[in-house]
């Protein structure tokens, strides 16, 4: 099918810079998810892609071919759009054929195409109904029905189960990386929930401020966040970042965080002994943090704050020295607010980041 290849790309709307320098590379096959939050460039960048916006500069290839000055409809991509747009005149049949008859895709050819398409997404029951008689969930598959049938060289899916129930929507993840798996066809899908992202992608794009903040796995961008804006965007609850300082006692570095000594791992303590500065930004994922009822060494002493039990889980919030550390357990741990317990956090479990209130880049 197709690889698609970015280079420079920028895009300005007055003194807004909706994308900065963007520059990617999508292989051929990949489901690539850009995610970010509201106004951080994804759809600038998808219409980008599909033509329907010119750069102010860069480049966009298709495979070896420069497709930046072609028109959308020459660029062989099949675009779903934030909200979908169905026509609501029109039946589930007659939106699915649209753009082929646009194309002038003769009727028994286009009927074969919709029925075949129809079938794969289990809407084939519908195609006589209105598109306002059918479900919500129905409508998001024949807005996708209505992309696939053009048989792309590439998807670009913007938001595309935005406006699902939860239910549906983890339904629909399934549903649109298994697709997207059968058909082989390089995919690009915006979403601002990294659950949408962990669930379906191959790669992610983590976007602020058109710039992308760092390219990878889902596994790469929640082991190894590159900044602390990827670290607290990806992972609920959010991976907790606590202030500390680089300390060395007895030739061992060490960092001081919620007024304790906590120990780092060999593979560490190089790149934070060249750091410039003693402050650093700490982080640990509210799952890596280990509670025990009895105190031990380089353990934290705490007391529960909030207890929020989800079923599968508990969320419990301790205060610490001022700062507050979010720590999820198993629902069998149950601790009552004001409960005393002894926090374990292990050196492998932790990231360091540069100090400040934002984006601090990863140290180690
Ligand atoms: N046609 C336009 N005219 C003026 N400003 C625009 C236009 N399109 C986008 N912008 C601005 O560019 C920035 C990026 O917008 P974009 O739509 O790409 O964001 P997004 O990441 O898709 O956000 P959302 O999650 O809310 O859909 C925003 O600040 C937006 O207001
Ligand atoms: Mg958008």
């Amino acid at each position: 099918m197709s690889r698609v290849t970015l280079k420079h790309l920028s895009r300005s709307f007055g003194p807004v810079v909706a994308v900065r320098d963007l520059s990617l590379e999508i292989p051929d096959g990949t489901l690539l998810c850009l995610l970010g939050p509201s106004g951080s460039g994804k759809t600038t960048t998808l219409r980008l892609i599909a033509g329907l916006e010119r750069p102010d500069g860069g480049e966009v290839w298709l495979d070896d071919d420069e497709i930046t000055g072609l028109e959308p409809r020459d660029r062989h991509v099949g675009v779903m759009f934030q909200g979908y747009a169905l026509y609501p005149q029109m039946s589930v049949l007659d939106n699915i054929a649209y753009p082929l008859k646009v194309r002038g895709t003769p009727r028994g050819e286009r009927d074969i195409r919709v029925a075949e398409v129809a079938r794969l997404l289990e809407i084939d029951g519908l195609l006589g109904r209105g598109v306002q008689q059918i479900s919500g969930g129905q409508q998001q598959r024949v807005a996708l029905a209505r992309a696939i049938v053009q048989r792309p060289r590439l998807f670009l899916l913007d938001e595309p189960i935005s406006n699902l129930d939860a239910v549906l929507r983890s339904t629909m993840r399934a549903e649109i990386r298994r697709l997207q798996k059968m058909l082989g066809a390089t995919t690009v899908v915006v979403s601002h929930d990294q659950l949408d992202a962990l669930a379906m992608a191959d790669l992610i794009a983590i976007m602020k401020d058109g710039v992308v903040q760092q390219l990878g796995t889902p596994d790469e961008v929640y082991d190894r966040p590159s900044n602390t804006f990827v670290a607290r965007f990806i992972g609920e609850p959010q991976m907790n970042l606590l202030p500390a300082t680089i300390e060395r006692s007895d030739g061992q570095l060490g960092v001081r965080a919620l007024g304790h000594r906590l120990a780092v791992t060999e593979a560490v303590s190089g790149p934070l002994s060249a750091a410039t500065r003693p402050d650093v930004t700490v982080g640990v994922r509210p799952r890596a943090v280990r509670i025990h009822r009895s105190a031990g060494e380089g353990r934290v002493v705490a007391a529960v704050y909030l207890a929020a039990p989800e079923g599968s889980r508990v969320i419990y919030q301790f205060q610490i020295e001022g700062e507050r550390l979010t720590v999820e357990s198993e629902p069998e741990l149950r601790l009552n607010e004001g409960e005393e317990v002894h926090l374990e956090l292990r050196p492998e479990t932790l990231h360091f980041f540069a100090p400040g209130s934002d984006g601090g880049a990863r140290i180690a």
